[in-house]
Order: structure tokens, then C-alpha cells, then sequence
């Protein structure tokens, strides 16, 4: 066993506080200095969660930090305060030693909206697209009833070579992709342009809808651009009818365009500055039906500031994935 001691000094009033990492506790003791022992708490962090250990390390600073007649209450409500934290903490790291077993996948997450998020996606959707929630809702049910869409993620992972396959999960699970993927089916675009492919998840749904849009009488096309030659595999077959991918830097292959953009999303480099050049470039084929996704909107006020700057609304959906650790990323819209 490791034990990490850590003593405060004697200006916190008689505190000492000891890390066992090894173990995740915390142990704090107060006896005011010359005077006997007044207070001994040990709390458990769970499993050795390094974050509960120092919500609990920083929570015993505090604690030190108070008046000398006050030391005795703080402590005295640290095991209850650290207890209702280290619920949500454990339920967190529960979630992510069982994803550690069950998910591939080492980027790039994939997971499920949880409902009451996916309500107010619809909601959120309405507003930007000005299309009645029911009709969004029904879009947003489309992909997971797409017996055909589920068939194609997985027929295309089992012909992959071993090493690839190896990282991606075997259900298709949408995140805040099913926000695009309304997005489009609302507005019929003609041309949609996502910046960043990855794997293709997000050219397969936007794909899958441009699909749906057509047999509607409403043909559309899909762009993607990505650094990586060997980005997009999952948009074959039927899905890859509806659209192309563009290999190397964003920013060059969004000079090439020249057509009208009904849709963007960004989601290549993540940098705020490239992020901010992305929409830069393609501002003048920008009309106003145009919207904006932003990828990258949970992070930085690029989209934000873009939307000013060509007098748009902007709007963001924080997602809250289902089950899963991560907390989550979100849609930037900017729209007129
Ligand atoms: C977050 S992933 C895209 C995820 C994808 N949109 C999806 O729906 O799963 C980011 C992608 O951006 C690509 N990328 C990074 N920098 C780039 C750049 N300068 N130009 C083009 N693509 C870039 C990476 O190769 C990576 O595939």
C-alpha cells in the first residue's frame, strides 16, 4: 500500500490531513494546537477515484481555512457533504470501468441521448428550423427504426481488417448526431458540407437522410472533408450515392467550393482559431436559410461570434449522453 501522508502547517489551526491514494481515502483529524484531539473523520473515495480524493483534499483545505471556532462545524460536515459528492462521482466511475470492458472505442465517442435530452433536441431543432415538434420528433426516431441504416454500420464493420474494426463499437449509436440528422430532413438541403469525417458516422446519418429526403422528391448532396485518406468508410454503398469526401485540409478544400452551402458543420480541428477560419471561408457561399452547426461550441464562442458578426440567432444544445461518462459535447446552430 501507498500511503501519501500530507500535513497542513500550523497556521490552519491544528488540521492534518492524510492521502492514502492506494486506498482513495481521505483522513482528517483537528486538534487546535496544545489541546487534545477533537475530531477524526476518515472518508472513503470509492474505489481510489483520483478526482473524489481531491474534491476531498481541496474540501479539507477549505475546511482548515475557516476562523478556528468554526473548524470544529466544517469538519464535523465533511463526511455528509463528501458522501452526497462521491454518489455522483462513484455512479461516473462506475460508468467508465464498464465502458473500459464493453466499448472499442478510443476517440470520438458514441452513446445515446438520453430521453428527456432528446425531447428538448427536438424542441431546440423547432425553433432553428421552424418546423412543428412533432414533425422534428418523428425525424429524430427515423435512424434507430432504420432496420437498413443499422444493417449497413454493421455489414461495413465486419468487412474491415481486424486492427480497424478493433475500435469501433458494433451498435450504431447516433449522440448529437441525430440533431443533424433532424436538421436536414427539415430543411431539404441541396448541399451539406461537414468539415472533420472520422469514421463516417456522421456522412452515413446525414447520408441516411439526404437518402430519405430523395424518395421524398427532395435530392440533396453531401461533402466531407478530412485530413485522413483513410476517413469515411463507413459512407458506402447506397449512402455514398448521395455524397463525396474531400482528403486534406479543410481550409483548402473549402476554398474549392463554389456552390451555395445550405448546411455546414464543423467538426475537423478543434482549434478555436481554425474552427473560427472554417466558417471564415465558406461566409460568402452562406445564404440567408443557411445554418451553421458547430461542433465545437461547447468549448469555444467562435460560432457565437461568427452568428454576430453575419447577423444570425445562435442557439446551443448541451447533449447528455445516456449510460456513458463522458459528459458530453453539444450543437452550436446559427441561423437567421
Ligand atoms: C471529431 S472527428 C470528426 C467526427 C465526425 N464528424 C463524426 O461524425 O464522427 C475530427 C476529424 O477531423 C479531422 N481533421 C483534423 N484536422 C483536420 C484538418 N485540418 N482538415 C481536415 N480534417 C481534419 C480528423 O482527421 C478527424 O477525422
Amino acid at each position: 500500500m501507498t500511503t501519501t501522508p500530507l500535513t497542513l502547517s500550523d497556521r490552519t489551526g491544528g488540521v492534518s490531513l492524510q492521502l492514502d491514494a492506494a486506498n482513495g481515502e481521505v483522513s482528517l483529524k483537528y486538534a487546535p494546537p496544545g489541546e487534545p484531539l477533537r475530531l477524526a473523520a476518515t472518508i472513503s473515495a470509492q474505489g481510489g477515484a483520483r478526482d473524489a480524493v481531491s474534491i476531498l483534499c481541496a474540501a479539507g483545505a477549505m475546511a482548515a481555512s475557516t476562523r478556528p471556532a468554526g473548524i470544529a462545524t466544517r469538519l464535523s460536515r465533511l463526511p455528509a457533504r463528501a458522501e452526497t459528492a462521491s454518489r455522483v462521482i462513484g455512479r461516473r466511475v462506475q460508468q467508465f470501468m464498464e465502458w473500459l470492458v464493453a466499448s472499442k472505442e478510443d476517440t470520438n465517442y458514441t452513446y445515446d441521448l438520453t430521453p428527456l435530452n432528446r425531447a428538448h433536441l427536438a424542441a431546440v431543432i423547432s425553433v432553428v428550423t421552424e418546423r412543428p415538434i412533432t414533425e422534428i420528433q418523428g425525424y429524430l426516431a427515423e435512424p434507430d427504426a432504420d432496420a437498413a441504416l443499422q444493417a449497413h454500420y454493421t455489414q461495413t464493420l465486419a468487412r474491415l481488417p481486424a486492427e480497424m474494426a478493433a475500435l469501433a463499437d458494433p451498435v450504431a449509436r447516433w449522440a448529437r448526431r441525430l440533431g443533424w440528422y433532424a436538421v436536414l430532413r427539415a430543411l431539404k438541403p441541396r448541399l451539406v458540407v461537414e468539415t472533420g469525417v472520422d469514421k463516417g458516422l456522421g456522412a452515413l446519418l446525414l447520408c441516411a437522410a439526404l437518402k430519405r429526403n430523395t424518395r421524398e422528391g427532395h435530392s440533396g448532396r453531401y461533402l466531407g472533408t478530412d485530413i485522413n485518406p483513410n476517413a469515411g468508410y463507413l459512407l458506402n454503398g447506397s449512402y455514398a450515392e448521395h455524397g463525396a469526401l474531400l482528403i486534406g485540409d479543410s481550409i483548402a478544400s473549402l476554398r474549392s467550393l463554389a456552390q451555395p452551402i445550405d448546411v455546414f458543420i464543423n467538426d475537423s480541428d478543434h482549434s478555436a482559431d481554425y474552427e473560427y477560419a472554417e466558417y471564415k471561408t465558406i461566409a460568402h457561399l452562406l445564404h440567408p436559410g443557411s445554418v451553421i452547426i458547430g461542433d465545437n461550441s461547447h468549448v469555444t464562442d467562435k460560432l457565437t461570434r461568427f452568428a454576430a458578426e453575419t447577423n444570425r440567432r445562435f442557439l446551443f444544445f448541451r447533449e447528455e449522453p445516456e449510460a456513458h461518462w463522458y459528459a458530453g459535447a453539444g450543437i452550436g446552430f446559427a441561423f437567421t
